[in-house]
């Protein structure tokens, strides 16, 4: 028998009891007369004890002979502890050993294996079964287990039933590059690794199993940012005779059951907001709601009082930091500048006006870096269209209006980060819906389906999108909703086109041929033929929620094994590349041109 309890259950309760735990040695105190181990499981730690008083000669040598990580069983007697440790659940009780077996040794691990890790990330994807004995890793891992759980149960309760599709398909465009598999069995042709199992669950509809949902693994070859994985999980679903209400009820239920069994918090009705009002208040089509600084628009104020850069624009815009003019020196806001000019934002400048808190201050009412074209009274027309009050700071940015709204956006979740306004654990869901339909693109002269080609219009864009003009397809509102959580998407999804005709219409209008599109997707505008139902659907990003609920930024640490930021696996060492036979076998040729 390797354990009676495990290490993180003992409590005085247990006082007098003989145990026997197993575990991992994560450190070692030796003060001559007595020697002190921590043992460590997924469940906790144990305090284990040896003294010369006590313990045999033979069990102080074998503690003594231990190294970390070693994996021992350890047997002996309950005791009260004198220094308690109240950070830890076991920290009132240690075991006063009477035996102990060294199961395994092991090598002096890479980092130290505590909720504080002296390892560099790379490091720990490297050696990844080390990083996740560590308890933080650990806890994010069971957290995601009870998410996945929980949801299941919430949706199978709710009638869903899960299907699982497969992974070696043909692409599906979803926005980003396909991973692809060579077929040996097929000479020259390729399957692609499924971006999301999208036609699938619309073809589910078809074949009548209505409700189907799936915790499913996608693959996505884009560029790796925290939130971004090349693999990750969605909870995917699809449901047939419903409208968008149908679907919104029915994830905000599974997301407020995920908050309420996982977290114990109950979640008020989620807010919406259309797409355009987003941008418009807050320049993001995902905004972070916990707090305010909402955009305002300032045209009508800024402009014909000499300043250029204001009178050329198309749109001026500000944000109020409340009660920041103090806080915030010149040589901080010459900083924010730079930090606002630097290529990933590229504002050109950055103009900002500062509400004196003192009324009698001897530079005026405000401080601005535009006082030279703008009279107090003229700023004070700025301050009280922002609303803001003495003691604020403002912050206002001018030129083409989609790049200026991104970019105080920018500034806007800046400033909340630096005013502490992000605040953990606080959650505020919010719908964004109605996004555009199609998007322009300039460079190739060619619209982009802004969700995915399967997303019908909304119901009264329909008829336009059949006959429209230009001007009509771009302003096309689609269908759509995102699921925004603290200014993360969550999740997105749609109602879908079931009707050939106009399935056909957005092939065509996304650039595809009837040859392109009957060669791509022939067996849904078939399955479309034999009586598809009015459906729609949705996906959460699994990782991505997990993360948010557990107030963290990176997906990286709910994924047991992720990869890095070059799509690197470090542990296995993946990808790499394959010897000549298989090659050959595959009907593949690889050249790679030389670096010059
Ligand atoms: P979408 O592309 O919006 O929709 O994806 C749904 C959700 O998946 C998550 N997500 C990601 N998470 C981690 N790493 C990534 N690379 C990544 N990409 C996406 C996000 C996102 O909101 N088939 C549609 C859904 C539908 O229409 O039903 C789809 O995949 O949280």
């Amino acid at each position: 028998m390797y354990r009676t309890h495990n290490c993180g259950e003992l409590r005085p309760s247990h006082i007098g009891q003989q145990v026997t735990l197993s575990g991992w040695v994560q450190t070692i105190r030796d003060k001559g007369f007595m020697a002190w181990v921590d043992l460590r499981d997924r469940y906790g730690v144990t305090q284990l004890l040896v003294n010369e008083e006590k313990s045999s000669p033979e069990l102080l040598e074998k503690v003594r002979s231990l190294g970390r990580e070693f994996v021992v069983k350890a047997t002996g007697e309950v005791i009260e502890r004198i220094s308690k440790n109240d950070k830890i659940p076991t920290g009132d009780i240690e075991i006063m050993l009477t035996d102990l077996e060294i199961l395994n040794a092991s090598k002096t691990p890479p980092f130290t294996i505590e909720d504080e890790s002296d390892g560099g990330d790379e490091l720990r994807m490297k050696y990844r079964y080390l990083d996740i004995r560590r308890s933080p890793v650990q806890q994010n891992l069971i957290f995601r287990s009870q998410v996945a759980i929980e949801t299941r149960k919430h949706l199978s309760g709710v009638g869903f039933i899960e299907i699982e599709t497969p992974n070696l398909i043909k692409s599906t465009p979803e926005g980003a590059r396909d991973f692809v598999v060579p077929s040996r069995m097929n000479p020259g042709q390729f399957y692609a690794l499924p971006q999301s199992p999208q036609t699938f669950k619309q073809i589910l509809m078809v074949a009548g199993m209505d409700k189907y949902f799936q915790i499913v693994k996608c693959f996505r070859d884009e560029d790796l940012r925290a939130d971004r994985q090349p693999e990750f999980t969605q909870i995917d679903c699809e449901m047939a005779f419903v409208t968008r209400e149908d679907i919104l009820n029915t994830f905000e239920g599974l997301t407020k059951h995920l908050f309420k069994s996982v977290l114990g918090l109950e979640m008020a009705d989620f807010p919406r907001m259309s797409y355009d009002e987003a941008m418009t208040r807050y320049g993001s089509d995902k905004p972070d709601i916990r707090f305010g600084m909402e955009f305002c628009e300032l045209n009508d104020i800024a402009q014909g009082h000499g300043f250029s850069v204001f009178d050329s624009a198309e749109l001026v815009v500000g944000i109020c930091a409340e009660g920041q003019a103090e806080s915030f020196s010149n040589k901080d806001i010459k900083d924010l500048t730079e930090w606002m000019q630097r290529p990933q934002i590229g504002a050109k400048g950055l103009v900002w006006i500062k509400y004196n808190s003192d009324p009698n201050d001897e530079m005026g009412r405000f401080r601005s870096s535009v006082s030279k074209f703008y009279s107090e009274d003229q700023l004070q027309t700025f301050a009280d269209k922002m609303g803001a009050k003495p003691g604020d700071l403002m912050f206002v940015l001018s030129g083409e209006a989609e790049k200026t709204r991104k970019q105080l956006n920018e500034l806007r979740l800046e400033m909340g980060r630096r005013m502490g306004l992000m605040k953990p654990g606080e959650f505020k869901p919010l719908w964004v819906v109605n996004f555009p339909l199609l998007e322009w693109d300039e460079e190739s002269q060619r619209f982009f389906a802004m969700h995915h080609p399967f997303t019908a219009p909304l119901p009264e864009d329909a008829e336009k999108m059949m006959s429209g003009d230009h001007e009509t397809l771009k302003n096309l509102r689609a269908n759509a909703y995102d699921l925004v959580l603290n200014g993360v998407e969550i999740g997105g999804g749609s109602i879908r086109i079931h009707d050939r005709a106009l399935q056909e219409k957005n092939f065509q209008l996304l650039g595809f041929t009837p040859e392109q599109a009957e060669n791509q997707f022939g067996f849904l505008l078939g399955a479309f033929e034999y009586g598809a139902p009015p459906h729609g659907g949705i996906a959460f990003g699994l990782d991505r929620l997990c993360a948010v609920m557990r107030g963290q930024t990176s997906i990286r640490d709910f994924i047991a094994f992720p990869k890095n930021n070059m799509g690197r696996d470090m542990m296995i060492d993946a990808p790499d590349g394959l010897d000549e036979a298989q090659l050959k076998e595959l009907n593949l040729k690889v050249e790679i041109a030389a670096k010059s």
